[in-house]
């Protein structure tokens, strides 16, 4: 393991005006996408897509790493260039998705744990050689009447502390994502109560497997109320319950947090990450690792047509640009209009 590698990536993914891309839908989930947009879910369209993502000009600007799926990684560009070197090239750090999807907690109806232990640090090692640097695992914890039980919580951050501890002996950063879904008519109170639990049980494991937090990037769901709760918060009060909650439970040794978007509209997801970032300095960076917020205006140009990459990769750049704004702290309405 060699440590300062780790603690370098860590860093650098959260490095002040930057942040992660995910890209690194399973089929299924791409599949759900594509339908949106009426494209049928192929290798090749998959790979049409991914390729605009990833040769999008000057992304580096606002994007610090992007996470890929197996298949992604071992593809090339148009001309035969891998697409983890693409990213290299450009000074953006290949990372890649190893859990296997969340599955059905046994004996908790409608809880899941997420699998993918077994075999991973054969994985790793070959993610290692194909370029990857960091890695993301991602739990879900839902809410609803009697859940999250602790015996989910307790599975999922188990797991998530195992994940990080081999991917650290591999030299990957690991992402440890804990999503708090954002369905349901749970308020915003609630989703703070949930949230500071899972924190809770995701840092004691990561302390009692040993886990490093200097080399670690914590990938959070952000403090909200329900989709389905008529009491929608503002982004100042999503902001300030989440930083709030943070400054409890999330050690300052992490580097940082990056926030997944969840469900949150594009828009939505920029403004709460601004909100946050003007609550002054905090002992860790907060960025964005969003995939649907980034992604959503990107499909809606391209819908399939070849004619559209420069279009959609313009989006990209759009919307990474605001949110890296947001990184900041420095986003207004009006950038929004300037695509
Ligand atoms: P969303 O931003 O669409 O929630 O996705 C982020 C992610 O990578 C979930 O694992």
């Amino acid at each position: 393991m060699v440590t300062s590698d780790l603690i370098t990536n860590a860093n650098t993914l959260v490095e002040p005006g930057r942040g992660l891309l995910a890209a690194d839908e399973s089929n299924p989930t791409i599949e759900k996408r594509l339908d949106s947009i009426g494209v049928e879910n192929t290798p090749e369209n998959r790979l049409a897509y991914r390729r605009i993502l990833l040769t999008a000009p000057s992304i580096e600007e606002f994007l610090s790493g992007v996470i890929l799926f197996d298949e992604t990684i071992r593809q090339a560009d148009a001309s035969g260039t891998p697409l983890p070197e693409v990213l290299t090239r450009k000074g953006i750090i290949p990372g890649i998705k190893v859990d296997k999807g969340a599955k059905a907690l046994a004996g908790h109806e409608g809880e899941k744990v997420t699998e993918g232990l077994d075999g991973l640090r054969e994985r790793l090692e070959e993610y290692y050689k194909l370029g990857a640097r960091f890695a993301k695992w991602r739990a879900v914890i839902a809410i609803g009447p009697g859940k999250p039980t602790a015996a989910c919580l307790e599975a999922n951050a188990h797991a998530l502390a195992r994940y990080a501890a081999l991917c650290q002996e591999a030299d990957i950063v690991p992402v440890v994502e804990p999503e708090v879904l954002i369905d349901g008519d749970h308020t915003i109170d609630q989703c703070r109560a949930v949230t500071a639990e899972t924190w809770y049980h995701l840092f004691s494991q990561l302390h009692r497997q040993g886990v490093m937090l200097e080399g670690t990037v914590l990938k959070a769901s952000m403090v909200i109320a329900g989709k389905a709760c008529p009491q929608q918060a503002s982004a100042e009060e999503v902001a300030e319950q989440t930083v709030s909650l943070a400054r409890e439970y999330v050690p300052a040794a992490l580097p940082g947090i990056v926030f997944l978007s969840g469900g949150q509209t594009p828009v939505q997801a920029t403004e709460n990450l601004n909100a946050m970032n003007q609550l002054g300095p905090q002992p860790w960076r907060l960025s964005f690792s969003y995939a649907r917020a980034l992604q959503e205006p990107v499909m809606q140009s391209w819908r399939g047509n070849s004619a559209n990459a420069e279009a959609a990769q313009n989006a990209l750049y759009h919307r990474a640009k605001l949110n890296s704004q947001a990184a900041l702290g420095r986003y207004t309405s009006d950038m929004e209009k300037a695509a």
